[in-house]
């Protein structure tokens, strides 16, 4: 049995991609596989938190113990994030959250034809940052995914959303990241002082990784 140092929390954690739909039958995405977010609901469970899962589409089975919102869009997912917060000591961005969507879903299947054909895209709602910048706020854990510099930009990101602490990776390595069973990241978070404070992950399970994000985090609560 694992300590039970969420006890009383409730958590609230977006996991999977978004698709954005750009007519009934097509849509934009990634590839996120949701595994990360849902291992991080797992680990909560068993470290005693109420867990409330948002997720994309995904293939995984939902964790025992977790309540789960299946959502498609980034819109909806910012929609049952936002009925779900209150009372929520600690969000958890995980989702792969589509950067843009299509201005106009299209109401029928959209035909093709031999002509060049230009979506226009609209951004999306950044969720975590939302969520960051309410009034009482609950703690904040974000993702960056990244191909160089993964600390400094995950830093910066850090700072902009106004998250109390980022999980970052490197994506460039194929044998971790999207879709993968094991990961390696940098936790890096602002402690008491204010101070940007950082420790590495090295390779593991992502559950095991879920396990030691929610310790550091634990001790930083309020
Ligand atoms: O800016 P970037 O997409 O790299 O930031 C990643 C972090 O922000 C992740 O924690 C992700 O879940 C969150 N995010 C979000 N909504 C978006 C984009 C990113 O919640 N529209």
């Amino acid at each position: 049995a694992q300590p039970q140092i969420l006890a009383g929390k409730q958590l609230v954690i977006t996991a999977g991609p978004t698709q954005e739909a750009i007519d009934p039958v097509r849509y934009l995405s990634n590839h996120s596989s949701g595994k990360m977010g849902f291992a991080l609901a797992q680990a909560a469970t068993a470290l005693g938190a109420q867990v409330t899962l948002v997720s994309g589409p995904t293939r995984l089975t939902t964790p025992v113990g977790v309540k789960r919102i299946d959502v498609t869009s980034a819109a909806e997912m910012l929609e049952a994030v936002q009925a779900a917060l209150p009372g929520c000591d600690i969000f958890v961005g995980c989702a792969a959250v589509a950067d843009y969507r299509p201005a106009q879903a299209a109401s029928a299947k959209m035909k093709k034809s031999g002509a060049t054909l230009t979506l226009e895209l609209t951004p999306n709602p950044d969720i975590l940052a939302t969520v960051a910048a309410q009034p009482n706020a609950p703690f904040c854990i974000g993702f960056a995914a990244e191909t160089h510099d993964v600390v400094s930009y995950a830093t910066g990101k850090l700072e902009r959303k106004k998250l109390n602490m980022i999980a970052a990776n490197d994506v460039s390595d194929p044998a971790l990241g999207f879709n993968t069973d094991d990961n390696a990241m940098t936790l890096i978070w602002r402690d008491a002082q204010n101070e940007i404070q950082q420790t590495e992950l090295p390779r593991a399970s992502k559950l095991e990784l879920a396990f030691a994000i929610f310790a550091r985090a634990a001790q930083l609560l309020p």
